[in-house]
């Protein structure tokens, strides 16, 4: 087994999953307006370190991808955040793309930027102590697009990202996140991320990307929020590993999905229903942003000195999810 993919299965084993919580201060700052508390570095710092001082990190939290602003902070106990992380028995991780802009030549769709002095960037961030990394690359459905261009360009990017990430030996997480956004049919969404997914890895092999030591982190196959036909929760974990198993090698040795905007429950339902159905050798589990953090953020911003009460609504729904994350999830054990 390489050393990459050792760091890759074990921040996935046993059920583990991963805290996104990289969020860019823009992003913070909405979130923390949306609980009414003030986005300060400290208080960004306060709810994170909250979180990353849980006990689920050494049981649920394989991983936490971190934000510039985090990995760069001290703890209240003065030790860096990638330490406290590391003590608390987890692995710290880093996004490294500067976010998504207009893509030349198609106003209507983005391409994730960040690779212009990304090596040095990498060995900063490897020195800090980050094990593994994240880029993004977002794509909209309607009836043009995804574009063939921006499912091209994106996959490109991620694919040199990927590869210079394993050059500094951290193992990459390669996001293509088909958005939820729009009035598509789930099995619109199958089509275009099978077709976004294949692509990646198309990209990923031509710059001679080591399969075996990423994690892929793909959204589930949803209608979009728009759409006047839903599907039933079964369906959308069959059309979800059905489309995995069509477009993900097997040495991937796992897959962590986004919530991208799925409330808490359901996240951790569809979750739970795709382990349950699941016959590959992938792992499958979580890599969840606002779907691990809704709830404690609320809780959090009443009194953002109770830690040990977040941090109880924080475990809960770790432990929810890494249950789902083995198929052993059911609706009666949520409070
Ligand atoms: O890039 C997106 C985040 O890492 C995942 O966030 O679970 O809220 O979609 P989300």
């Amino acid at each position: 087994m390489s050393e990459l993919n050792t760091i890759a299965v074990k921040i996935l084993e046993k059920g583990k999953g991963i805290l996104a919580a990289d969020e860019s201060t823009g992003t913070m700052t909405k979130r923390l307006d949306g609980v009414n508390v003030p986005s300060t570095p400290e208080n960004r710092l306060l709810f994170r370190e909250t979180l990353f001082s849980a006990s689920c990190m050494s049981e649920c939290i394989g991983g936490v991808i971190l934000y510039d602003e985090t990995i760069k902070q001290e703890s209240s106990k003065r030790n860096k955040i990638p330490e406290l992380i590391l003590e608390m028995g987890s692995i710290p991780g880093i996004k490294v793309d500067t976010g998504a802009k207009i893509l030349a030549g198609s106003t209507n769709e983005k391409i994730t930027e960040g690779l212009d002095g990304l090596r040095e960037r990498l060995k900063e961030y490897y020195k800090l102590g980050a094990k593994f990394t994240k880029w993004r690359g977002v794509y909209n459905i309607s009836e043009n697009y995804p574009s063939k261009l921006s499912i091209q360009s994106n996959a490109h990017a991620l694919a040199r990202y990927s590869a210079l990430v394993q050059e500094n030996d951290m193992v990459p997480i390669v996001e293509p996140e088909v958005l939820m956004e729009g009035e598509h049919s789930a099995n619109d969404c199958f089509e275009k991320t099978s077709e976004v997914i294949k692509k990646c890895f198309e990209e990923l092999i031509l710059h001679k990307v080591d399969l075996k030591g990423i994690i892929l982190k793909p959204n589930m196959i949803l209608a979009g929020n728009k759409s006047k036909v839903k599907i039933s929760n079964k369906e959308v974990a069959k059309l979800t590993l059905k489309c995995l198993k069509n477009s993900v090698p097997t040495e991937v040795p796992g897959i962590a999905f986004l919530s991208g905007g799925q409330s808490e429950i359901e996240s951790t339902e569809n979750l739970d229903l795709i382990n349950k159905i699941n016959d590959t050798d992938f792992i499958i589990s979580y890599s969840y942003g606002r779907a691990l953090q809704q709830s404690a953020l609320k809780f959090w911003s009443r009194d953002i000195d109770n830690i040990e009460g977040t941090q109880e609504v924080f475990n809960h729904r770790a432990k929810m999810n890494t249950l789902a994350a083995q198929g052993n999830w059911s609706k009666d054990l949520e409070i």
